[in-house]
Protein backbone atom coordinates (compact mmCIF):
# COMPACT_ATOMS: atom_id res chain seq x y z
CA UNK A 1 0.00 0.00 0.00
CA UNK A 2 1.45 3.16 -0.87
CA UNK A 3 0.12 6.07 1.73
CA UNK A 4 1.55 9.30 2.30
CA UNK A 5 2.45 12.26 5.05
CA UNK A 6 1.99 15.86 4.32
CA UNK A 7 3.98 18.14 7.14
CA UNK A 8 7.20 16.11 7.87
CA UNK A 9 7.79 17.56 11.53
CA UNK A 10 8.03 16.00 14.71
CA UNK A 11 5.12 13.95 14.19
CA UNK A 12 5.00 13.64 10.60
CA UNK A 13 8.58 12.10 10.47
CA UNK A 14 7.97 9.54 13.24
CA UNK A 15 4.67 8.76 11.06
CA UNK A 16 6.34 8.30 8.32
CA UNK A 17 9.16 6.12 9.19
CA UNK A 18 7.49 3.93 11.23
CA UNK A 19 4.70 3.42 8.95
CA UNK A 20 7.52 2.27 6.59
CA UNK A 21 9.11 0.25 9.31
CA UNK A 22 5.85 -1.74 9.17
CA UNK A 23 6.64 -2.61 5.80
CA UNK A 24 4.22 0.36 3.95
CA UNK A 25 5.47 2.44 1.07
CA UNK A 26 5.80 6.61 2.11
CA UNK A 27 6.52 9.39 0.81
CA UNK A 28 6.88 12.31 3.06
CA UNK A 29 5.74 15.75 2.00
CA UNK A 30 7.04 18.97 3.07
CA UNK A 31 6.90 22.69 1.71
CA UNK A 32 10.41 23.25 3.31
CA UNK A 33 12.45 22.23 0.81
CA UNK A 34 15.43 22.68 2.41
CA UNK A 35 13.81 20.40 5.13
CA UNK A 36 13.42 17.54 2.37
CA UNK A 37 16.78 17.96 0.34
CA UNK A 38 18.31 17.28 4.06
CA UNK A 39 16.32 14.02 4.58
CA UNK A 40 17.19 12.86 1.02
CA UNK A 41 21.00 13.48 2.05
CA UNK A 42 20.11 10.86 4.96
CA UNK A 43 20.65 14.11 7.68
CA UNK A 44 17.65 14.34 10.41
CA UNK A 45 15.89 17.67 10.93
CA UNK A 46 15.35 17.24 14.44
CA UNK A 47 16.86 15.77 17.34
CA UNK A 48 14.89 12.32 18.48
CA UNK A 49 16.05 9.18 19.75
CA UNK A 50 16.33 6.28 17.57
CA UNK A 51 14.72 7.96 14.54
CA UNK A 52 17.64 8.59 12.56
CA UNK A 53 18.21 4.77 12.56
CA UNK A 54 14.96 3.83 11.53
CA UNK A 55 14.73 6.95 8.87
CA UNK A 56 18.01 5.75 7.23
CA UNK A 57 16.80 2.34 6.75
CA UNK A 58 14.39 2.47 5.92
CA UNK A 59 15.23 5.09 3.04
CA UNK A 60 17.87 2.71 1.90
CA UNK A 61 15.70 -0.14 2.01
CA UNK A 62 13.17 2.56 -1.05
CA UNK A 63 10.14 2.29 1.44
CA UNK A 64 10.89 6.03 2.31
CA UNK A 65 10.57 8.80 -0.09
CA UNK A 66 10.72 12.55 0.50
CA UNK A 67 9.05 15.36 -1.88
CA UNK A 68 8.14 18.78 -1.87
CA UNK A 69 5.27 17.71 -4.31
CA UNK A 70 2.42 17.10 -2.54
CA UNK A 71 0.58 16.89 -6.09
CA UNK A 72 2.24 13.82 -7.28
CA UNK A 73 2.06 12.31 -3.56
CA UNK A 74 -1.42 12.47 -3.17
CA UNK A 75 -2.31 11.08 -6.43
CA UNK A 76 -0.09 7.87 -5.47
CA UNK A 77 -1.58 7.46 -2.15
CA UNK A 78 -4.53 5.36 -1.02
CA UNK A 79 -4.19 7.03 2.26
CA UNK A 80 -2.69 10.54 2.79
CA UNK A 81 -2.17 11.79 6.42
CA UNK A 82 -2.45 15.74 7.84
CA UNK A 83 0.43 16.38 10.15
CA UNK A 84 0.81 19.86 10.03
CA UNK A 85 1.46 22.57 12.54
CA UNK A 86 -2.11 23.55 14.54
CA UNK A 87 -0.29 26.50 16.12
CA UNK A 88 -2.37 29.30 18.56
CA UNK A 89 -3.79 32.25 17.16
CA UNK A 90 -3.27 35.34 19.37
CA UNK A 91 -6.97 34.71 21.38
CA UNK A 92 -6.13 31.14 21.91
CA UNK A 93 -8.28 29.83 18.49
CA UNK A 94 -6.36 27.19 16.87
CA UNK A 95 -5.11 28.36 13.42
CA UNK A 96 -6.24 26.02 11.06
CA UNK A 97 -4.34 27.81 8.33
CA UNK A 98 -1.90 25.06 7.49
CA UNK A 99 -4.49 22.31 7.70
CA UNK A 100 -7.20 23.79 5.41
CA UNK A 101 -4.42 24.52 2.65
CA UNK A 102 -3.33 20.98 2.74
CA UNK A 103 -6.90 20.13 2.26
CA UNK A 104 -7.58 22.21 -0.98
CA UNK A 105 -4.01 20.65 -2.17
CA UNK A 106 -5.64 17.30 -1.98
CA UNK A 107 -8.87 18.49 -3.28
CA UNK A 108 -7.51 19.57 -6.15
CA UNK A 109 -4.87 16.65 -6.90
CA UNK A 110 -7.99 13.85 -5.78
CA UNK A 111 -7.76 11.13 -7.89
CA UNK A 112 -9.73 8.23 -6.90
CA UNK A 113 -10.95 7.14 -3.85
CA UNK A 114 -8.66 7.99 -0.90
CA UNK A 115 -8.40 7.79 3.14
CA UNK A 116 -7.52 11.56 4.23
CA UNK A 117 -6.39 10.96 8.20
CA UNK A 118 -5.78 14.11 10.42
CA UNK A 119 -3.42 13.38 12.57
CA UNK A 120 -2.70 17.01 13.53
CA UNK A 121 -4.44 17.84 16.53
CA UNK A 122 -7.37 19.65 15.82
CA UNK A 123 -10.26 21.69 16.95
CA UNK A 124 -13.24 19.13 17.90
CA UNK A 125 -15.81 19.10 13.99
CA UNK A 126 -12.27 19.91 12.01
CA UNK A 127 -12.95 16.64 9.90
CA UNK A 128 -16.24 18.14 8.21
CA UNK A 129 -14.13 21.33 7.66
CA UNK A 130 -11.42 19.55 5.48
CA UNK A 131 -14.30 17.41 3.78
CA UNK A 132 -15.27 20.72 2.71
CA UNK A 133 -12.19 21.94 2.09
CA UNK A 134 -11.30 18.84 -0.37
CA UNK A 135 -15.10 19.04 -2.13
CA UNK A 136 -14.43 22.86 -2.98
CA UNK A 137 -11.12 22.50 -4.27
CA UNK A 138 -11.66 19.36 -6.31
CA UNK A 139 -15.18 20.94 -7.73
CA UNK A 140 -13.10 24.37 -9.16
CA UNK A 141 -10.74 21.98 -10.78
CA UNK A 142 -13.59 19.91 -12.74
CA UNK A 143 -14.28 16.99 -11.21
CA UNK A 144 -17.83 16.41 -10.55
CA UNK A 145 -17.90 13.54 -7.99
CA UNK A 146 -15.53 13.28 -4.56
CA UNK A 147 -14.60 9.74 -3.07
CA UNK A 148 -12.63 10.13 -0.10
CA UNK A 149 -13.09 9.23 3.59
CA UNK A 150 -12.18 12.24 6.36
CA UNK A 151 -11.09 10.35 9.23
CA UNK A 152 -9.72 11.45 12.52
CA UNK A 153 -6.40 9.40 14.05
CA UNK A 154 -4.92 11.50 16.76
CA UNK A 155 -1.36 11.04 17.90
CA UNK A 156 -0.03 10.62 21.35
CA UNK A 157 3.90 9.65 21.16
CA UNK A 158 5.85 11.60 23.48
CA UNK A 159 8.85 13.53 21.95
CA UNK A 160 11.64 12.17 23.62
CA UNK A 161 10.18 8.60 23.33
CA UNK A 162 8.80 9.12 20.04
CA UNK A 163 9.99 5.97 17.88
CA UNK A 164 9.17 3.85 20.81
CA UNK A 165 5.70 5.27 21.37
CA UNK A 166 4.83 5.00 17.45
CA UNK A 167 5.75 0.93 17.42
CA UNK A 168 3.83 0.55 21.10
CA UNK A 169 1.74 2.64 21.92
CA UNK A 170 -1.41 2.30 24.81
CA UNK A 171 -3.66 2.61 22.41
CA UNK A 172 -4.74 3.69 18.57
CA UNK A 173 -8.01 5.93 17.70
CA UNK A 174 -9.45 5.51 14.84
CA UNK A 175 -12.47 7.89 14.60
CA UNK A 176 -13.90 7.38 10.98
CA UNK A 177 -17.76 7.13 9.74
CA UNK A 178 -17.01 4.24 7.02
CA UNK A 179 -16.45 0.63 7.21
CA UNK A 180 -14.06 0.93 4.06
CA UNK A 181 -11.94 3.38 5.58
CA UNK A 182 -12.04 1.83 8.82
CA UNK A 183 -10.51 -1.34 7.46
CA UNK A 184 -8.07 0.37 5.87
CA UNK A 185 -6.87 2.10 8.58
CA UNK A 186 -6.49 -1.20 10.96
CA UNK A 187 -4.69 -2.42 8.09
CA UNK A 188 -2.08 0.17 8.55
CA UNK A 189 -1.45 -0.75 11.41
CA UNK A 190 -1.74 -4.14 11.67
CA UNK A 191 1.66 -5.21 12.90
CA UNK A 192 0.39 -3.87 15.96
CA UNK A 193 -1.85 -6.73 16.77
CA UNK A 194 0.82 -8.77 17.69
CA UNK A 195 1.91 -6.95 20.45
CA UNK A 196 -1.86 -6.45 21.70
CA UNK A 197 -2.28 -3.25 20.99
CA UNK A 198 -6.21 -1.73 22.18
CA UNK A 199 -7.77 -0.26 18.95
CA UNK A 200 -10.53 2.33 19.62
CA UNK A 201 -12.78 2.81 16.98
CA UNK A 202 -14.93 5.61 17.30
CA UNK A 203 -17.10 8.60 15.22
CA UNK A 204 -14.94 11.18 14.10
CA UNK A 205 -15.88 13.70 16.47
CA UNK A 206 -15.36 11.36 19.67
CA UNK A 207 -11.74 11.10 17.94
CA UNK A 208 -10.70 14.40 17.78
CA UNK A 209 -12.30 14.66 21.61
CA UNK A 210 -10.21 11.65 22.69
CA UNK A 211 -7.32 13.88 21.83
CA UNK A 212 -8.23 17.32 23.67
CA UNK A 213 -9.64 15.32 26.70
CA UNK A 214 -6.38 13.49 27.21
CA UNK A 215 -3.63 16.47 26.50
CA UNK A 216 -6.15 18.70 29.41
CA UNK A 217 -6.29 16.00 31.73
CA UNK A 218 -2.36 15.54 31.53
CA UNK A 219 -2.29 18.85 32.26
CA UNK A 220 -4.39 19.30 34.72
CA UNK A 221 -2.54 16.56 36.63
CA UNK A 222 0.82 17.93 36.36
CA UNK A 223 -0.68 21.53 37.68
CA UNK A 224 -2.79 20.08 40.44
CA UNK A 225 0.53 18.49 41.98
CA UNK A 226 2.74 22.34 41.20
CA UNK A 227 -0.24 23.70 43.57
CA UNK A 228 -0.09 21.04 46.15
CA UNK A 229 3.71 21.31 45.44
CA UNK A 230 3.82 24.89 46.56
CA UNK A 231 1.63 24.03 49.84
CA UNK A 232 3.55 21.60 51.00
CA UNK A 233 6.61 24.63 50.97
CA UNK A 234 4.48 26.48 52.98
CA UNK A 235 3.56 23.36 55.36
CA UNK A 236 7.13 21.58 55.83
CA UNK A 237 5.64 18.59 53.98
CA UNK A 238 7.97 17.20 51.13
CA UNK A 239 5.72 16.85 47.76
CA UNK A 240 7.78 13.49 47.03
CA UNK A 241 6.03 11.77 50.33
CA UNK A 242 2.76 13.08 49.06
CA UNK A 243 2.50 12.77 45.86
CA UNK A 244 3.87 8.66 46.08
CA UNK A 245 1.05 7.84 48.23
CA UNK A 246 -1.44 9.88 45.93
CA UNK A 247 0.12 7.83 43.12
CA UNK A 248 -0.66 4.41 44.86
CA UNK A 249 -4.20 4.61 44.97
CA UNK A 250 -5.34 3.18 41.60
CA UNK A 251 -7.68 5.72 40.84
CA UNK A 252 -5.12 8.21 40.53
CA UNK A 253 -1.74 6.83 39.60
CA UNK A 254 1.70 7.66 39.60
CA UNK A 255 2.34 9.10 36.52
CA UNK A 256 2.49 13.26 35.67
CA UNK A 257 2.94 14.16 39.48
CA UNK A 258 5.96 15.48 39.69
CA UNK A 259 6.04 19.02 40.72
CA UNK A 260 8.32 21.30 38.78
CA UNK A 261 7.89 24.80 36.74
CA UNK A 262 4.55 24.53 35.08
CA UNK A 263 3.75 22.43 31.29
CA UNK A 264 5.13 23.37 28.33
CA UNK A 265 6.62 22.06 24.86
CA UNK A 266 4.48 22.78 21.45
CA UNK A 267 1.13 20.69 22.21
CA UNK A 268 -0.33 21.29 26.20
CA UNK A 269 -0.26 24.89 26.24
CA UNK A 270 -1.90 25.11 22.50
CA UNK A 271 -3.96 22.49 22.88
CA UNK A 272 -5.74 23.57 26.67
CA UNK A 273 -6.38 27.07 24.97
CA UNK A 274 -7.54 25.07 21.90
CA UNK A 275 -10.02 23.27 23.92
CA UNK A 276 -11.31 26.26 25.69
CA UNK A 277 -11.49 28.14 22.47
CA UNK A 278 -13.86 25.94 20.91
CA UNK A 279 -15.43 24.90 23.90
CA UNK A 280 -16.27 28.56 24.41
CA UNK A 281 -17.67 28.76 20.77
CA UNK A 282 -20.09 25.73 20.92
CA UNK A 283 -21.62 27.36 24.78
CA UNK A 284 -19.92 25.15 26.50
CA UNK A 285 -17.66 26.61 29.40
CA UNK A 286 -14.48 24.87 30.37
CA UNK A 287 -14.10 26.24 34.20
CA UNK A 288 -11.19 23.21 34.94
CA UNK A 289 -8.98 23.63 32.18
CA UNK A 290 -9.38 27.52 32.30
CA UNK A 291 -8.12 27.21 35.54
CA UNK A 292 -5.31 25.25 34.92
CA UNK A 293 -3.98 27.61 32.15
CA UNK A 294 -3.61 30.39 34.64
CA UNK A 295 -2.35 28.29 37.07
CA UNK A 296 0.06 26.97 34.67
CA UNK A 297 1.11 30.88 34.33
CA UNK A 298 1.49 31.34 37.66
CA UNK A 299 3.84 28.23 38.41
CA UNK A 300 6.41 30.57 36.20
CA UNK A 301 6.80 33.12 37.88
CA UNK A 302 6.98 31.24 41.16
CA UNK A 303 9.80 29.98 39.96
CA UNK A 304 11.16 33.68 39.41
CA UNK A 305 10.06 34.44 42.53
CA UNK A 306 12.07 31.15 44.36
CA UNK A 307 14.95 32.57 42.45
CA UNK A 308 14.65 36.06 43.36
CA UNK A 309 14.55 34.93 47.24
CA UNK A 310 17.64 32.77 46.70
CA UNK A 311 20.04 34.86 45.31
CA UNK A 312 18.31 37.83 47.06
CA UNK A 313 17.72 39.83 44.33
CA UNK A 314 17.81 38.97 40.52
CA UNK A 315 18.99 42.24 39.12
CA UNK A 316 22.31 42.45 38.26
CA UNK A 317 23.29 38.68 38.92
CA UNK A 318 24.48 36.05 36.59
CA UNK A 319 22.91 33.26 36.60
CA UNK A 320 23.55 29.72 34.94
CA UNK A 321 20.65 27.93 33.56
CA UNK A 322 20.81 24.27 32.90
CA UNK A 323 18.70 22.74 30.42
CA UNK A 324 16.96 24.84 27.66
CA UNK A 325 14.22 21.67 25.83
CA UNK A 326 11.06 21.79 27.28
CA UNK A 327 11.83 18.10 28.29
CA UNK A 328 14.91 15.82 28.04
CA UNK A 329 15.44 13.57 24.96
CA UNK A 330 14.26 16.71 22.74
CA UNK A 331 15.76 19.61 21.00
CA UNK A 332 12.24 21.03 20.50
CA UNK A 333 12.13 24.47 22.22
CA UNK A 334 8.53 25.18 22.04
CA UNK A 335 7.01 27.16 25.08
CA UNK A 336 9.63 25.50 27.04
CA UNK A 337 9.26 26.64 30.76
CA UNK A 338 13.17 27.19 30.95
CA UNK A 339 12.88 29.56 28.15
CA UNK A 340 10.26 31.34 30.08
CA UNK A 341 12.21 31.75 33.12
CA UNK A 342 15.22 32.75 31.30
CA UNK A 343 13.14 35.82 29.54
CA UNK A 344 11.73 36.32 32.88
CA UNK A 345 15.14 36.63 34.47
CA UNK A 346 16.28 38.86 31.83
CA UNK A 347 13.20 40.97 32.03
CA UNK A 348 14.51 41.54 35.82
CA UNK A 349 18.09 42.52 34.55
CA UNK A 350 19.79 39.11 35.60
CA UNK A 351 22.45 38.12 32.46
CA UNK A 352 22.21 34.47 32.00
CA UNK A 353 24.64 32.06 31.02
CA UNK A 354 22.91 28.42 29.77
CA UNK A 355 23.54 25.03 28.38
CA UNK A 356 21.53 22.27 27.29
CA UNK A 357 22.83 19.19 25.73
CA UNK A 358 20.65 19.25 22.09
CA UNK A 359 18.44 22.29 22.23
CA UNK A 360 20.99 25.27 22.40
CA UNK A 361 20.69 26.06 18.47
CA UNK A 362 17.47 26.17 18.59
CA UNK A 363 17.03 28.09 21.96
CA UNK A 364 19.79 30.84 20.18
CA UNK A 365 17.04 31.80 17.46
CA UNK A 366 14.41 32.35 20.70
CA UNK A 367 16.70 34.00 23.07
CA UNK A 368 18.75 37.18 23.15
CA UNK A 369 21.97 38.15 24.92
CA UNK A 370 22.48 34.66 26.44
CA UNK A 371 25.62 33.06 26.80
CA UNK A 372 25.36 29.44 25.92
CA UNK A 373 28.24 27.68 27.63
CA UNK A 374 30.46 24.29 26.27
CA UNK A 375 28.78 22.26 29.36
CA UNK A 376 27.35 22.61 32.81
CA UNK A 377 30.34 23.52 34.25
CA UNK A 378 31.30 26.22 31.90
CA UNK A 379 28.05 27.32 32.17
CA UNK A 380 28.30 27.69 36.15
CA UNK A 381 31.73 29.52 35.95
CA UNK A 382 31.13 32.73 37.99
CA UNK A 383 27.63 32.63 38.22
CA UNK A 384 25.41 33.58 41.21
CA UNK A 385 23.18 30.54 41.07
CA UNK A 386 22.64 27.68 39.37
CA UNK A 387 19.27 27.09 37.77
CA UNK A 388 18.38 23.01 36.87
CA UNK A 389 15.63 23.87 34.38
CA UNK A 390 15.25 20.24 32.48
CA UNK A 391 15.69 16.90 33.66
CA UNK A 392 18.47 15.76 31.21
CA UNK A 393 20.77 12.70 32.47
CA UNK A 394 24.00 14.50 32.51
CA UNK A 395 22.12 17.12 34.80
CA UNK A 396 21.41 13.88 37.25
CA UNK A 397 25.20 12.82 37.82
CA UNK A 398 26.97 16.41 38.01
CA UNK A 399 30.44 16.86 39.62
CA UNK A 400 28.62 18.90 42.19
CA UNK A 401 32.16 19.76 43.74
CA UNK A 402 33.51 21.17 40.72
CA UNK A 403 29.85 23.08 40.45
CA UNK A 404 30.34 24.72 43.64
CA UNK A 405 34.31 25.32 42.72
CA UNK A 406 32.53 27.30 39.57
CA UNK A 407 29.96 28.93 41.40
CA UNK A 408 30.45 32.55 42.61
CA UNK A 409 27.75 31.57 45.05
CA UNK A 410 26.94 28.23 46.31
CA UNK A 411 23.12 28.55 45.38
CA UNK A 412 21.03 25.98 43.32
CA UNK A 413 17.80 26.28 42.30
CA UNK A 414 16.36 23.01 41.43
CA UNK A 415 13.60 23.56 39.46
CA UNK A 416 12.98 19.48 38.24
CA UNK A 417 13.85 18.44 41.93
CA UNK A 418 17.21 16.12 40.16
CA UNK A 419 18.72 16.21 43.90
CA UNK A 420 17.92 15.82 47.25
CA UNK A 421 17.78 18.45 49.79
CA UNK A 422 19.49 17.14 52.50
CA UNK A 423 22.80 15.94 50.21
CA UNK A 424 22.58 19.26 48.58
CA UNK A 425 23.02 21.23 52.29
CA UNK A 426 25.82 18.35 53.33
CA UNK A 427 27.73 19.49 50.02
CA UNK A 428 27.51 22.97 51.42
CA UNK A 429 24.70 24.38 48.50
CA UNK A 430 22.13 26.93 49.54
CA UNK A 431 19.60 24.54 47.84
CA UNK A 432 15.55 24.83 46.97
CA UNK A 433 13.23 22.48 45.11
CA UNK A 434 9.76 22.67 44.11
CA UNK A 435 7.92 21.68 47.17
CA UNK A 436 10.14 20.05 49.14
N1 LIG B 1 5.08 17.33 18.59
C1 LIG B 1 4.36 16.48 19.28
O1 LIG B 1 4.82 15.90 20.27
C2 LIG B 1 2.95 16.18 18.90
C3 LIG B 1 2.30 15.08 19.46
C4 LIG B 1 0.99 14.80 19.07
C5 LIG B 1 0.36 15.63 18.15
N2 LIG B 1 1.01 16.70 17.64
C6 LIG B 1 0.32 17.52 16.63
O2 LIG B 1 0.84 17.22 15.34
C7 LIG B 1 0.82 18.38 14.50
C8 LIG B 1 2.22 18.62 13.95
O3 LIG B 1 3.09 18.91 15.03
P1 LIG B 1 4.66 18.86 14.87
O4 LIG B 1 5.23 19.05 16.23
O5 LIG B 1 5.07 17.67 14.08
O6 LIG B 1 4.90 20.17 13.98
P2 LIG B 1 6.24 20.63 13.24
O7 LIG B 1 6.20 22.10 13.20
O8 LIG B 1 7.42 19.93 13.82
O9 LIG B 1 6.08 20.05 11.75
C9 LIG B 1 5.11 20.46 10.86
C10 LIG B 1 5.69 20.43 9.43
O10 LIG B 1 4.64 20.71 8.50
C11 LIG B 1 5.18 21.43 7.44
N3 LIG B 1 4.10 22.08 6.69
C12 LIG B 1 3.33 23.14 7.05
N4 LIG B 1 2.42 23.39 6.10
C13 LIG B 1 2.60 22.49 5.11
C14 LIG B 1 1.97 22.24 3.87
N5 LIG B 1 0.95 22.99 3.45
N6 LIG B 1 2.43 21.23 3.11
C15 LIG B 1 3.45 20.46 3.51
N7 LIG B 1 4.09 20.66 4.69
C16 LIG B 1 3.67 21.65 5.48
C17 LIG B 1 6.15 22.38 8.11
O11 LIG B 1 7.12 22.86 7.18
C18 LIG B 1 6.76 21.46 9.18
O12 LIG B 1 7.93 20.80 8.71
C19 LIG B 1 0.28 19.50 15.38
O13 LIG B 1 -1.11 19.60 15.18
C20 LIG B 1 0.55 19.02 16.78
O14 LIG B 1 -0.35 19.55 17.72
C21 LIG B 1 2.29 16.99 17.97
Amino acid sequence: MNISVIGTGYVGLVTGACFAEFGINVTCVDKDAAKIEALERGEIPIFEPGLEEIVRRNARAGRLHFTTDTGSAVKDSLVVFIAVPTPPQPDGATDLSYVDSVARAIGSHLDGYKVVVTKSTVPVRTAERVRAGITEAARASGKDSVTCSVCSNPEFLREGSAVEDFLRPDRVVIGADDEQAIAILKDLYKPLNLIEVPFVVTSVAAAEMIKHASNAFLATKITFINEIANLCEKVGADVHDVARAMGLDGRIGRKFLHPGPGYGGSCFPKDTLSLVSFSEELGVEQRVVSAVIEANEFQRRRMVEKIEAMTGGIEGRTLAVLGLSFKPNTDDVRLSPAIDVIRLLQERGASVRAYDPQAMERAAAELENVVFASDAYDAARGADALILATEWNEFRRLDLARIHEALREPVIVDMRNIYEPPEMERLGFRYAGVGR
